[in-house]
């Protein structure tokens, strides 16, 4: 026996062996940790859906202010189903209420309320409070609309309109 052996007795059959057993046990080892990190993520994904930042998402009616918040002539933003839900609720000057997404159907810049109009910004769209129909620019599709009722002292969303097929003659005044 050469030398070296009698100084470092290893025996390859046993080491290889040895090394399969080690390795087992490593799978087994990140197996049971991988398991336990699916379960815990499945037991913290209960208390994230109520979490106040989604405290409304997929409900039916919202309520969104006071009945006296929304004055004739002005706007108030809000959001519906998440918070990339953005919408604009509208009270005319005639005292009735609207709201709509804010997305403009032309490439989804976010409408504003110019005191008349729905107006987007970034190309000067234009859509009539009425029914949300593109009156003016690029766009040519209406608004998403959503039904929105006074009850309660509150001004409520309560879901969405169906899309209007037949737009309605702007009012110039
Ligand atoms: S994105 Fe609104 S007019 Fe173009």
């Amino acid at each position: 026996m050469p030398h070296w052996k009698k100084a470092f007795p290893l025996d390859l059959a046993e080491e290889a062996h040895f090394g399969r057993r080690e390795f087992v046990r490593f799978l087994a080892v990140v197996s049971a940790g991988f398991t336990a990190g699916i379960g815990y993520l499945a037991i913290r994904k209960r208390p994230l859906e109520g979490a106040p930042d989604q405290a409304h998402k997929n409900l039916g009616p919202l309520r969104i202010c006071e009945t006296g918040d929304v004055s004739p002539g002005n706007s108030r933003l809000f959001t519906y189903r998440d918070e990339q839900d953005r919408c604009i609720l509208v009270r005319t000057t005639n005292g009735d209420l609207r709201a709509y997404r804010q997305t403009c159907t032309h490439l989804g810049c976010s409408v504003r309320w110019d005191g008349r109009r729905l107006e987007c910004p970034c190309h000067q769209g234009f859509f009539e409070i009425e029914r949300g129909f593109p009156v003016q620019g690029p766009p040519t599709r209406p608004l998403s609309a959503l039904r929105v009722e006074e009850k309660a002292g509150g001004i409520w969303i309560t879901g969405e309109l169906p899309k209007p097929t037949v737009a309605v003659e702007e009012n110039q005044s």
